[in-house]
C-alpha cells in the first residue's frame, strides 16, 4: 500500500475504519472460557499491542504478569472468589502499576486503563474472548502468589481465551447517546443522575465501595425511572450466564417463599414483581406447573431481555412466560386479572409502597394471593444493615431498605386479608431456616401471604 492510500484507508468514514470500528464494537465480554490453553507468543504480542497505548508522561509505570499454568489458574480463581471463568480461560494478565509518579488526576490508573482496553481489543481483532476483571480478590495472597512488591499496586485482571460454546453471546446495552453525552456544556436527563445525600461538594477520594457517606439508600428518595435506569444497565456486570446472581444471603430463601406460596393450579395467571437479575424467577419458575402463565415484570426493558437471556439458559424458555414493564409502578395488568402477585424482595426497593401495594390489590382477582418476601429490619440483618451495609455503596439492584415486619404486616393487613406468615433465617446471612413461631418477626426475611377478599 503507497503512502497516499494508506493515508485515505485511513481518513476517518472511510469504508475500512466504519469496518474495523464495527468490528471492534461486536467485542463483548466472555465469562465462560473451554478451558484450551493459548499460544505463548500470541499472548505476548497482546500484551505488547496494549504498551502502544498512551501514558502519563510516556512513563509506562505498568508491569503485567501473565498466568498460564492451570494449577496457578485454579488458585487465582480460589483467591478471587466470585470469578469462576478464572480456571477455564487460557491466561489471565494482571495489571499492575508502580506507585509514587503520576498520581494526580490518577494518571497512572488512566494510562493502565488504556493500555488494559487496548489488549482486550488486540485479543478480539486476533479471534479470542476476554473480559476485564477488578475482582480479583485478597491483595496479599497476590502478592505472595505472584510475588508482586508493596510498591506496585494491583488494579485487577483480564482473563482472555477462547469462548465456550454455552457462553452468552450478547453484548451488554449502551446507554443512548444523549444520556451520556453533551456538546459545549454539561447536559444530562434526570433520571440518569441518581440520588445522593445533600452535601456541598462530594470529594471523589472520600467515597470508596464500602464506605460512602454520601450512598442514598432509601429508595422513596429515588424516582421510579431513576430505579428503572439504575437497575437496568447495572443488571449487565455479570452477564446472563446461568447461575450468576445466587446471593449468599439469599440462599435457600427463595425456595422456602416458595413452600410458604404452596401449591399453583394449573393455567394459573402469575406476576413476578421487579425480580432484576431473574435469580427468583428460576425458583419461580421450578415451582410452577408447566402450564402456569408467568408474568415477569421489571421498571427497564434491559432487566427482560436479561433474564429472557438467563432463563434460555438455564433451560426454562416456556412460550407461557411473558416479560412486561411496569411504567412509574404501574403493574401492566386489566384490574382483577391475576391469581398470584409476588414480591421476591422487592417492597423494600420500591419508592411508593402503599401505591404498589393498591397496585396488587387492583390486579389480583377475588380469591387471589399475594406473596411477599422483605427483608426485615428488625432481625440481626436488619443491625447489620444499619451498621455497616448501608455505609458502603448502593447495590446493583438499586436502593432498598429493610423493612420492620410489623410495617409490611399492618400495610397489607390494611388491604389484604392475612392467610400465612413465617421468619426466614436466624443468622444475618446465608441460613434459611423457616419458622413461623413467635420469632416470625425477628427473622432475616419476613414472609406474608395474603389473600384478596
Ligand atoms: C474496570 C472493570 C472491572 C470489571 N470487573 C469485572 C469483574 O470483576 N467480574 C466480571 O464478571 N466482569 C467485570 N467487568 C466486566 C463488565 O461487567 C463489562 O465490561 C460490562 O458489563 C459491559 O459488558 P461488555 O464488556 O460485554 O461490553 C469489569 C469491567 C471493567 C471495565
Amino acid at each position: 500500500m503507497t503512502g497516499k492510500n494508506r493515508e485515505a484507508a485511513h481518513k476517518a468514514g472511510s469504508t475500512d475504519a466504519e469496518a474495523i470500528l464495527e468490528r471492534l464494537a461486536a467485542r463483548h465480554s466472555c465469562r465462560v472460557f473451554d478451558g484450551r490453553p493459548m499460544d505463548q507468543e500470541t499472548i505476548r504480542r497482546i500484551v505488547l499491542d496494549g504498551t502502544q497505548a498512551p501514558s502519563s508522561c510516556n512513563q509506562q509505570q505498568w508491569h503485567f504478569i501473565v498466568i498460564t499454568d492451570r494449577e496457578a489458574l485454579r488458585k487465582a480463581r480460589d483467591i478471587a472468589g466470585g470469578n469462576p471463568h478464572f480456571s477455564e480461560c487460557g491466561a489471565l494478565i494482571y495489571l499492575t502499576f508502580q506507585k509514587g509518579w503520576a498520581h494526580r488526576n490518577y494518571s497512572v490508573v488512566q494510562s493502565v486503563g488504556a493500555a488494559g482496553y487496548h489488549m482486550l481489543l488486540s485479543t478480539h481483532l486476533r479471534g479470542y474472548s476476554g473480559i476485564w476483571n477488578a475482582g480479583v480478590g485478597d491483595h496479599s495472597q497476590l502478592r505472595e502468589m505472584l510475588g508482586i512488591p508493596e510498591i506496585f499496586e494491583i488494579l485487577g485482571a483480564l482473563a482472555i481465551g477462547r469462548a465456550a460454546e454455552t457462553a452468552p453471546a450478547m453484548k451488554a446495552p449502551r446507554r443512548p447517546d444523549e444520556t451520556i453525552m453533551s456538546f459545549e456544556r454539561f447536559e444530562r436527563p434526570a433520571p440518569t443522575i441518581y440520588p445522593v445525600k445533600p452535601a456541598e461538594s462530594y470529594p471523589a477520594d472520600r467515597i470508596a465501595n464500602h464506605d460512602n457517606p454520601f450512598a442514598e439508600w432509601n429508595p422513596s428518595a429515588w424516582t421510579w425511572e431513576q430505579l428503572a435506569d439504575f437497575r437496568g444497565y447495572s443488571v449487565w456486570a455479570k452477564s446472563p450466564t446461568p447461575g450468576v446472581f445466587v446471593s449468599a444471603r439469599h440462599g435457600e430463601a427463595t425456595a422456602r417463599e416458595m413452600e410458604v406460596l404452596g401449591p399453583v393450579a394449573p393455567g394459573e395467571k402469575v406476576a413476578e414483581i421487579m425480580p432484576w437479575g431473574g435469580t427468583t424467577t428460576v425458583e419461580l419458575l421450578r415451582h410452577l406447573p408447566m402450564d402456569a402463565q408467568l408474568n415477569v415484570v421489571e421498571l427497564s426493558d434491559n432487566n427482560l431481555s436479561f433474564i429472557r437471556e438467563r432463563l434460555r439458559r438455564e433451560g426454562l424458555e416456556r412460550s407461557s412466560t411473558s416479560f412486561l414493564r411496569a411504567d412509574r409502578g404501574r403493574l401492566p395488568f386489566p384490574d382483577a386479572s391475576l391469581a398470584i402477585v409476588y414480591f421476591p424482595q422487592s417492597l423494600e426497593q420500591v419508592p411508593d409502597l402503599s401505591g404498589v401495594l393498591d397496585e396488587a390489590h387492583r390486579v389480583l382477582k377475588t380469591g387471589g394471593r399475594l406473596l411477599a418476601g422483605t427483608r426485615n429490619m428488625t432481625s440481626r440483618y436488619g443491625r447489620q444493615w444499619r451498621d455497616d451495609e448501608s455505609r458502603g455503596q448502593v447495590p446493583l439492584q438499586g436502593p432498598f431498605t429493610p423493612l420492620p415486619a410489623r410495617t409490611v404486616r399492618s400495610a397489607i393487613a390494611d388491604r389484604f386479608e392475612i392467610t400465612d406468615e413465617a421468619g426466614i433465617g436466624l443468622a444475618q446471612g446465608y441460613d434459611a431456616d423457616l419458622s413461623r413461631g413467635a420469632w416470625r418477626h425477628r427473622r432475616r426475611i419476613y414472609v406474608i401471604k395474603a389473600r384478596r377478599r
